[in-house]
């Protein structure tokens, strides 16, 4: 098939992109760089798919490119572009709300001229608010205004799948981890500040869970959800890894990776930041078959080894 992914220098954007190709697909990739984190950072990302003869890239901002073009053949739009992260959507609302609702609207606008057959939409657990702990018929209570942009989206989608019918698939990704996790993100701060010897700022008392998504496995769930199009489409779907552990035992388990503690630094909470996150991910078990493989010391180790060679430490 021919799909788009947006987003596809980002994190999870460019290991979609991979595997699309490899699954013989023929990927189209939009993105800005917008300047978030490093553009160097983001072309590196590209750098394995990019030589690849059935990916195109394409650099444009979805808040103002033609889309028409770019629409042409395709059968199924990965929506993986945002401006994603807590803390700055605090001060710079009009980049998330550009970014996260109106670029969503056009996307879904072009793709209701263009009659795709699957519209992907990468959401978030924080639309849930601060503990996000239920299935996907929990209350809606964002507590950050980057939550609230991303469930603006997500109204958008189903806006659009009402009135125009157009096939709509929500995915509610729970914090992911892995290989090219975003800098600006708890896991790469803690492994990056105990490779330098670097102080940690530990928000809260470290006691705050997550039930992070290692980056294979959120893909599969990905995957999955464009293969079972017939039970995916008008669904929205929780993806998490299936493990809850605390921001205390990551510490732990990066320090014993590193063989060396972490200087922490302690600071208060953060506005928006989440306490709880376990994923129920039953639905997306019983529909799709998504089951993640991942444990966390398995995927930390990943991500340790591939931040050390990054940082030019070698593995
Ligand atoms: N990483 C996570 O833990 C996580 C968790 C929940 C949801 N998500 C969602 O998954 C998606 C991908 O997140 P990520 O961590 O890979 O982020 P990322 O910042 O690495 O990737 C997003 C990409 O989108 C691009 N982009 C943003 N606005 C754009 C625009 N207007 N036009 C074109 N490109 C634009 C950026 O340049 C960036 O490369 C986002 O929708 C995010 O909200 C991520």
């Amino acid at each position: 098939m021919k799909c788009i992914v947006t987003g596809a220098a980002g994190f999870i954007g460019s290991h979609l992109c991979e595997a699309l190709v490899s699954q013989g697909h023929e990927v189209v990739g939009i993105d800005a760089f917008i300047p978030y984190y490093p553009r160097a950072v983001k072309e590196s990302n590209l750098q394995e798919v990019r030589c690849r003869p059935r990916f195109a890239f394409v650099e444009g901002d979805l808040r103002t490119v033609d889309l028409d073009p770019l629409m042409d053949g395709v059968e199924v739009v990965f929506h993986l572009a945002a401006m994603p992260g807590l803390m700055r959507s605090w001060s710079d609302l009009d980049l998330y709300s550009s970014c996260n609702i109106l670029a969503t609207q056009r996307l879904l606008e072009a793709a209701r001229c263009h009659s795709v057959a699957h519209f992907i939409h990468a959401s978030t657990s924080s639309v849930y608010g601060r503990n996000a702990d239920g299935d996907e018929a929990s209350p809606l209570r964002p507590v950050s205004p980057y939550g609230v942009t991303k469930l603006a989206a997500e109204h958008l989608c189903l806006a659009y799948r009402e009135n125009f019918g157009v096939p709509v698939t929500i995915l509610r990704y729970f914090s992911v981890y892995g290989p090219r996790q975003r800098p600006d993100m708890g896991y790469h701060i803690l492994i990056r500040s105990i490779l330098e010897g670097r102080p940690f700022p530990l928000y809260g008392d470290g006691e705050q869970t997550r039930s992070n998504t290692f980056i294979r496995d959120c893909i599969a769930a990905t995957l999955l959800a464009a293969r079972r199009r017939d039970v995916a489409l008008g669904e929205t779907f929780n993806v998490g890894g299936g493990q809850v552990v605390s921001l205390n035992e990551v510490i732990a388990l990066v320090e014993k990776l590193a063989g060396r503690k972490a200087r922490i630094m302690r600071r208060p909470p953060r506005p928006g930041d989440q306490r709880h996150t376990r994923a129920d991910i039953g639905k997306a078990h019983k529909l799709l078959g998504y089951e993640p493989t991942t444990p966390v010391t398995e995927g930390l180790r990943a991500q340790f080894e591939w931040q050390m060679s990054m940082l030019g430490h070698g593995p």
